[in-house]
């Protein structure tokens, strides 16, 4: 490999001068330069230098100081850097507020507006706002990186509605993501401040709610159904503080004003690179536009915005037409309702709500289907910046609008300097993709949406891979006329997205469709049509092709139901003269609509005789919650700039398989502020190191084996120069043969880590027995961890004896501390890990966040400088792997009655291209291979696969959850081959009894097993709902309702022996406040707070006397992972220990004075001089396997469970809804039920991502395509079931945790696997109306495609299949 990066002597080259894109654009006129004027948090900012490429987020995190607001995903797809505009409206004397994503505003964007930032309404220095106080207290923080988000698009709908209904809260919340609480918590605080009164809904008709009157006013009630030992308070509503908006910051009058007073004037501001042109008015706009052709107009800035970060897009100019008022007017004239084209989607959604509330319906059709779009695109956020022109020009292929637009003829009206125009939208309109018709100069003035007549019936159809806040996967407008009085069409239009390059018309099926009667013959000759002109090839881009196609016709099918419906309200029944359309075919017009989640938290109150103040058990909230809405939680990346730091930026594989032939960076360091490159010449010690599971190389050295694959990395100034210099780094591949990317790959060259195989009974002599055998496989894909927050790390050199800092966001300190120091040689005492919180881990930061510290401290030693890397929302996915794709293969033998007695199974994890932990996480799911099941004769084999991609590391659950799915797929395929329910399969098979048996032979308790089981059936109302949904299916032919209950089974605990290990270290100081630290990491689960209810609880003194201020090497030494949730059992332990030596050393001293108090005890003993500083460690179990005999103890002790799921899906388009779900867990004696149930939540709505939406979707070439939240989906808020009910078994005790709990954090996630096999019976119903009855698989995740493909109907078998040898756009891995 060659390396090339020595900048040319003498040169320096800069970016393309200023005056020379002057010259260019014929700027020299605008020469002078504004000052940006805006408010923040009351502060006025007066910037001289206001650079048009800066975004907000950026200048309030860096410039401002202002770190509450966070960086998630940099394109508007997370919610979490939500901040509050608010702008005077001096013609409407009106001041207006909306929320706004701050890291796709523009700066120059806020000329005279107030910026208002989770820092602006409150903080624990002077008031916390009660928005901050409800979600704090109602549990709705964890790892806190969401919060600020959530709390400033709460805060806003306040702003502009201090009572607002639950269906505005529902959506102020769709643009923001969660991933750590399962959003239910953060609902029920916010939905205190709603008007609409709170019901479980489990009282059934006519009969009062359960959770009683303290649940109407948000908090819950004590006890429920008259028992006495549960409860289901974990926060009281009564003690939040009202809302009182006389507290709110005012508008600063000064912008008032400006506003008011100034005549409006052409601002320009410029940066390095770019000009920033305001116009006063449209003459001057268009007089700008004919100047600059080929500048943007930028409105809203989510199409421009993202294109520039994420695709590379310059403009080296950008006028803004914020004062242009005819670009914002509303007028209704006689043909309809014109708009201004920078209308903001909010504002067009609100104005068409009206109209449509104002005005008779029949004229409303248009405005009806464009607000059910609405409704559903983006989220608050982005339709408060987005606007209707720009929706249009932006020429997206996806776009929801102009299909409507299109299909009903809305006009254009265009001006220039030159001239006006005014077109329809239609066909012509769209050129290609991303473009259309509009001349350089034009700009969109407004839109005409047409008022619609009598006979005119129009709809709007769409399904994305997630209901809100996501891109269509395909939409359509469709539009017919009628003859008047008949049924004869006049005029059809329809309009698709998402088939195409752009909104393609369907015209001549249309065409052909002109005079034909709206029947039964018109429906199949249109689906025909329809297939016959919108044609995709197997390698259209966005893949998925038979699905796309199959929406089309399903689509048209709803329309084609929908319009028969109006007709028989609009013709007389002689004039219809076709049959009706059957009563259950009727519900496939009507959308699934869901609401907020809602639930029933149940858990055991304490013990009467607790000791009072005792805080064990009780449902503390998460000790940082309250910083968490304030924005005063440090995260890494809060972490001020040190003297002179660089920042890092890595550069990685474009190819998945080849030989690196040369690394040119010449052009890279010659780019202004870039300082050096880092490589693996500059690795001081070792580049081969342990990670912890395996070695793995830090640098690649000469063949890289994945796409983003690390080779090397760039420092500079700062981030933008660091990733343009990175960027610029040219590397010369030689591919290399074989490229496996695939399980399937992997299988056919016997790529494989290793194999793991476990026997019980016999399997050959069991299948001689068995009344039946079956076959089948599944396959679970893969999942990103999606922590909120991105890999981080910043490394300070100290500059004495090679010491070194690294502030990281890290899950595992030590790893992180013994990497570094493998890497650049030096002891392990000499790097010190500091941990303060982390934003979302959940296996994620275990081993890869190491890596990272390492290329970062070997920078941070070239250069003697301060080093810090932050990796973009994209690079983090594309590097860091995820959970492991699985394949399991399976013959099952069984009895008629439905017993299972033999199972061969073969299963293959998909490792990537490193070891990781990839064989402790197939370990686990074989051992977990059985779920809650007696299997008698099981021989699983296992089989751990080398593939081409980025290695897939620990994740939540650790492989149990794959293991479940492929579980439950053999399980429904004996139900169903038996005629029996899978309900009735599954329980006839549960391990019974005191002494069952693992699958490596040691025994466990199963009786909490079958109790979790039981109550959950009764909780469910199983039996009844399962009458319900097969009395639903019998009424619906299009929807299907399924429900499955599932049982959990989960092991905890390290089966490496030497991590069942655990320190702590407790100081005391002479005031008699405690410092307390421990091994583990606190990233949002709650470890801390638990740990200091236990020291509470062991120095029977307040939490408020005890400090836990970071997790550290240099404190508590060779730590385990905070990991397989189990960091309470063993942190906890330690912790008791401390505090125990310490209780000894001041027992003397209590003996003496026992009236006395804490701090006279701790200072008696400082006066005695007693040590007041004590250690603690906790040694656990050996727990091990031995993989050869099959034989072992894997877990420490079980958690068991049970799930009940029931969904809805729509068979046409496979969209489905949660409807409800109960869970069960057995929790052991909760240390902290809020925290509990709050995992289990989290975990849960995981899983639901895992088994029913995170689609991982990679090219043929093994490039990951889905690198954001806009291609990615985790649930959000409307993914959440409507019912969501959280039981802790009560009476439980395990004597293997400190007082008697249990790690649940991870366990919930098995429990999505209840939706999967709900959502699967759904299917079941719908495939047994086309005759089908025999077994069929059911992938994970069940995405709409997966779903509308499984639900073969009429429409299905029309779309042929894609030929096999075509290569498909992107690949199941
Ligand atoms: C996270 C996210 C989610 C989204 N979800 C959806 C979705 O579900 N459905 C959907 O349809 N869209 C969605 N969008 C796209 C969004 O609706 C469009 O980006 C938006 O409407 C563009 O408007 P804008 O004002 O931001 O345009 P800008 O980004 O400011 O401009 C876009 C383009 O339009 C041109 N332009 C703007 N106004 C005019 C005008 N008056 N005359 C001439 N040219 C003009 C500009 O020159 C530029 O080329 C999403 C975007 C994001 C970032
Ligand atoms: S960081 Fe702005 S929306 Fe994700
Ligand atoms: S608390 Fe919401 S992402 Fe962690």
């Amino acid at each position: 490999m060659t390396l090339h990066f020595a900048p040319e002597q003498g040169t320096t080259r800069e970016f393309r001068s200023l005056k020379d894109q002057r010259k260019s654009f014929g700027m020299s006129q605008h020469s002078i330069m504004d000052e940006l004027v805006f408010f923040v948090n009351g502060r006025k900012v007066r910037e001289q230098n206001a650079d048009p490429e800066t975004m907000l987020l950026p200048y309030l995190r860096r410039t401002l100081r202002l770190t509450g607001t966070k960086y998630g995903c940099g394109g508007g797809g997370c919610g979490a850097c939500t901040v509050m505009i608010s702008k005077y409206n001096a013609l409407e004397k009106k001041i207006i507020h909306f929320s706004v994503n701050a890291c796709l505003t523009p700066l120059c964007m806020l000329y005279g507006a107030a910026v208002t930032t989770v820092e602006g309404i409150g903080s624990t220095r002077t008031r916390i706002h009660p928005v901050q106080e409800r979600i704090a207290k109602a549990h709705g923080s964890q790892c806190g990186f969401c919060t600020p988000g959530m709390v400033m698009s709460m805060y806003t709908l306040l702003r502009n509605n201090p009572t607002p209904s639950t269906a505005q809260l529902q959506q102020s919340l769709a643009g923001n993501l969660c991933r750590c609480t399962g959003y239910r918590p953060i609902v029920d605080a916010f939905r205190t401040f709603c008007t609409a009164s709170i019901c479980c809904q489990q009282g059934g008709p006519g009969t009062s709610c359960l959770l009683g009157k303290a649940e109407q006013d948000g908090s819950s009630t004590e006890t429920m159904d008259g028992d006495q030992d549960v409860c289901s308070q974990l926060f009281k509503a009564d003690d939040f503080l009202p809302l009182d908006d006389t507290q709110e910051l005012i508008f600063p009058p000064e912008l008032m004003l400006m506003e008011e007073k100034l005549e409006k004037r052409t601002l320009v501001f410029r940066g390095e690179r770019v000009m920033w042109i305001v116009p006063a008015n449209l003459v001057e706009l268009l007089e700008m536009k004919s100047q600059y052709p080929k500048a943007p107009l930028l409105v809203g800035n989510t199409n421009i915005g993202p294109n520039m970060k994420f695709k590379g897009a310059f403009h080296p100019v950008m006028i803004h037409p914020a004062n242009v008022s005819e670009l914002n007017s509303v007028q209704f004239t006689d043909e309809g309702l014109r708009l201004g084209a920078a209308c903001s989607l909010s504002h067009m959604k609100d104005v068409l709500v009206k109209a449509i509330a104002e005005i008779a319906t029949e004229k409303t059709e248009i405005f009806q289907a464009l607000v059910k779009q609405l409704c559903v695109l983006g989220g608050e956020q982005i339709r408060n910046m987005a606007s209707l022109g720009g929706n249009i020009v932006s020429g997206s292929p996806t776009s929801d609008l102009n299909p409507i637009l299109a299909a009903t003829n809305c006009i254009l009206e265009l001006v220039s300097r030159e001239r006006r125009r005014v077109i329809h939208l239609d066909e012509n309109f769209f050129v290609g993709f991303g473009k259309t018709a509009l001349m350089p100069e034009e700009v969109l003035l407004s839109i005409l949406i047409p008022y619609s007549r009598k006979w005119q019936l129009v709809s709007a159809f769409r399904q994305a891979s997630r209901r809100e806040n996501a891109f269509s996967i395909v939409n359509s407008g469709m539009q017919v006329v009628f003859k008047d009085e008949t049924r004869v069409i006049a005029e059809l239009r329809m309009f698709f997205g998402g088939v195409g390059p752009t909104t393609v018309c369907a015209k001549r099926c249309c065409k052909e469709l002109i005079n034909r009667s709206w029947d039964e013959d018109l429906l199949s000759q249109a689906c025909e049509l329809l297939l016959e002109e919108i044609s995709l090839p197997n390698s259209a881009p966005g893949g998925s092709v038979e699905f796309r196609r199959t929406l089309t016709i399903s689509f048209f099918y709803k329309f084609y139901l929908q319009v028969w419906q109006r007709l028989q309200q609009l013709l007389s029944k002689e004039d219809l003269f076709a049959a009706d359309i059957p009563e259950r075919h009727r519900s496939a017009t009507s959308p699934l609509l869901v609401e907020l989640p809602r639930g029933l938290q149940k858990f055991q109150p304490v013990s009467w005789d607790q000791l009072q103040g005792d805080p064990v058990g009780q449902p503390v909230a998460h000790l940082s919650a309250i910083k968490h809405t304030t924005g005063e939680a440090i995260y890494c990346d809060d972490i001020p700039s040190q003297e002179g730091e660089l920042f890092l930026a890595l550069v990685t594989s474009s190819r998945a398989h080849a030989k690196i032939v040369s690394i040119d960076a010449v052009e890279a360091l010659k780019l202004p502020g870039v300082v050096d490159i880092i490589t693996v010449q500059d690795v001081p010690g070792k580049n081969k190191v342990n990670m912890p599971f395996d070695m793995e190389e830090i640098f690649c050295m000469s063949e890289v084996t994945c796409v983003g694959h690390i080779i090397c990395g760039i420092v500079a100034n700062n981030q933008v120069c660091a990733k343009m210099a990175a960027a610029a780094v040219k590397i010369i591949y030689e591919d290399l043969e074989p490229l496996i990317l695939t399980l399937e790959d992997a299988i056919q060259h016997k790529s494989f880590f290793g194999r793991r195989k476990l026997e019980n009974g016999n399997v050959d002599a069991a299948f001689e027995k068995v009344d039946q055998q079956l076959e089948g496989q599944i396959h679970i894909g893969g999942q990103e961890h999606f922590y909120m927050e991105t890999h981080n790390v910043l490394v300070i050199p100290k500059g004495e004896d090679g010491e070194i800092e690294i502030i990281c966001s890290i899950q595992h300190p030590k790893n992180a501390q013994t990497v570094v120091a493998d890497v650049l040689g030096i002891p392990f005492n000499r790097v010190t890990v500091r941990v303060k919180r982390i934003g979302g881990a959940f296996g994620g930061k275990v081993a890869k966040a190491s890596k990272i510290a390492a290329i970062a401290a070997v920078a941070a030693h070239k250069t003697g400088c301060s080093v810090r890397c932050v990796l973009e929302r994209g690079e983090d996915m594309l590097i860091s792997g995820g959970r492991h794709p699985f394949l399991g293969r399976y013959k099952v033998g069984y009895m008629t009655d439905g017993r299972i007695i033999a199972v061969e199974l073969t299963c293959y994890c998909n490792g990537g291209n490193d070891l990781d932990a990839t064989l402790e996480i197939l370990e686990q799911a074989l051992l977990n291979m059985d779920s809650g099941y007696y299997i008698p004769h099981l021989h699983l084999t296992g089989f751990a696969c080398k593939t081409n991609l980025p290695s897939n590391t620990a994740f939540r659950a650790f492989g149990q959850p794959q293991a479940i799915a492929i579980t439950e797929s053999w399980i429904t395929d004996v139900a169903s081959k038996c005629n029996l329910s899978a309900e009735k399969v599954r329980e006839i098979n549960l391990y019974r009894g005191k002494e069952s048996c693992t699958l490596c032979k040691t025994i466990f308790d199963s009786r909490n097993q079958l109790r979790c089981w039981n109550e959950c059936l009764e909780s469910a109302s199983y039996h009844n709902r399962k009458i319900a949904v097969e009395e639903f299916n019998k009424l619906n032919r299009w929807k299907k309702r399924g429900i499955s209950v599932v049982p959990l089974k989960k092991t905890v605990g390290f089966s490496i022996p030497c991590l069942n290990q655990a320190g702590a270290l407790l100081q005391v100081y002479v005031d008699g406040s405690v410092l307390l630290t421990h091994g583990g990491t606190e990233m949002g689960q709650g470890l801390h707070t638990k740990i200091l209810q236990i020291a509470s609880h062991e120095l029977k003194i307040p939490m408020s006397a005890i400090h836990l201020n970071e997790t550290s090497t240099g404190t508590v030494p060779n730590t385990s992972p905070t990991a397989a949730s189990f960091s309470t059992d063993l942190n906890g332990m330690a912790v008791k220990a401390a505090c125990q030596t310490l209780l000894q050393r001041l027992e003397p001293f209590m003996h003496d004075n026992p009236k006395g108090t804490w701090k006279d005890w701790v200072k008696e003993a400082f006066m005695n001089k007693v040590s007041l500083s004590t250690t603690g460690f906790f040694k656990g179990e050996d727990l091990s396997v031995d993989w050869e005999k099959g034989e072992g103890n894997g877990a420490s002790y079980f958690i068991f469970g049970a799930s009940c799921s029931e969904v809805e899906i729509d068979c046409l388009t496979g969209d489905h809804k949660n409807i409800r779900t109960d869970i069960i867990i057995d929790a052991g004696s909760s240390i902290n039920p809020a925290v509990d149930i709050g995992q289990i939540e989290g975990a849960f709505s995981q899983g639901l991502g895992l088994f029913t939406m995170e689609e991982l979707k990679y090219s043929p070439k093994g490039v990951l395509y889905t690198r954001g939240p806009s291609q990615y989906k985790i649930p959000a808020v409307c993914d959440i079931p409507e019912q969501l009910n959280v039981s802790l078994l009560s009476g439980s005790k395990n004597p293997k945790a400190i007082y008697s709990s249990k790690g649940v954090g991870e366990s919930a996630v098995l429990a999505g696997c209840s939706v999967l096999y709900a959502i699967k019976d759904a299917i079941t119903a719908a495939r047994r109306e086309t005759g089908l009855t025999g077994n069929f698989t059911l992938n994970s995740p069940s995405t709409p495609e997966q779903i509308r493909m499984a639900c073969v109907d009429q429409f299905t078998k029309m779309v042929p299949v894609s030929a096999p040898e075509s290569t498909p756009w992107a690949i199941n891995v």
